[in-house]
């Protein structure tokens, strides 16, 4: 087991953003994580990455409780992520923040230079444009790629992608679920924050579905696409066809 959240809750003032949410993740696995807005799946991610303290519960990653460690030295253990709304440096170039990611990241302790290891993190994610481009001057979709070229430059080995797919074409979206299945390839373990349940279905071994900070269901794909709470909660009719 690579993950294990135990009893994790968290509070802003009076709202209840996650209610003693426990769950296991085995190492190479793709765990989906899906709910409507507001059912606290990026407050999940901050607490797993460090940039926000849960209340109560523990984390242990890697058989160690990680739940005192800053992002910055989670980050350094192989917890990478990617960020709804990306923060990139940007007066920077492409190039230059894969770099900083690549530099500041890696473990492997390779001999490989930082920026041939940046090169080909975007490579990786099919990087389409110019990488010398200032980092302002992307557009959303862009920014994601490059945020999740940042995440993989650090040479994770947990990953979490939190609403990278948006704004996609079809097209698009079939190559990133190229890339994702290509990274747990070479040994990543994901959680997958997303909306489009298409890439969801077809990409994870395991869903988990937040509403209102709790959660109301974990299973297989199949399971959860049964599931009548979740299709009460979030998916629909449609979805039990
Ligand atoms: N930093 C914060 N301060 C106050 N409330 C927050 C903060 N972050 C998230 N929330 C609230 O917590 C709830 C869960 O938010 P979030 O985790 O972003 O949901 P999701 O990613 O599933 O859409 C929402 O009601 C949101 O408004
Ligand atoms: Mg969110």
């Amino acid at each position: 087991m690579i993950l294990e959240l135990q009893g994790i809750s968290k509070r802003f003032g009076g709202l209840v953003a996650l209610k003693d949410i426990s769950l296991n993740l085995d190492e190479g696995q793709i765990l989906g994580l899906i709910g409507p807005n507001g059912a606290g799946k990026t407050t999940l991610l901050n607490v797993i990455s460090g940039s926000l303290r849960p209340d109560n519960g523990y984390i242990r990653y890697q058989g160690k409780e990680i739940s005192k460690l800053s992002s910055d030295r989670r980050c350094q253990k192989g917890i990478s992520r990617t960020f709804q709304i990306s923060r990139p440096f940007s007066k920077m170039t492409v190039l230059e923040n894969v770099m900083v990611a690549a530099i500041f990241g890696d473990r492997s302790q390779k001999q490989e230079p930082p920026r041939d290891r940046a090169l080909s993190a975007l490579r990786f994610v099919q990087f389409s444009i110019d990488e010398n481009t200032l980092a302002e001057n992307l557009n959303t979709v862009q920014l994601k790629r490059l945020d999740l070229a940042r995440a993989l430059a650090s040479n994770p080995s947990l990953l979490l992608l939190d609403e990278i797919a948006a704004g996609l074409t079809p097209l698009e979206l079939a190559d990133l679920v190229g890339v994702i299945r290509h990274t747990r390839e070479r040994g990543v373990t994901i959680i997958v924050v997303e909306h489009l349940m298409r890439m969801i279905l077809r990409l994870c071994d395991k869903i988990v579905v937040l509403h209102y900070g709790e959660k109301i269901a974990e299973g297989t794909p199949e399971e959860i696409c049964q599931d009548k709470r979740v299709a009460d909660a979030y998916l629909g009719e449609n979805y039990l066809l």
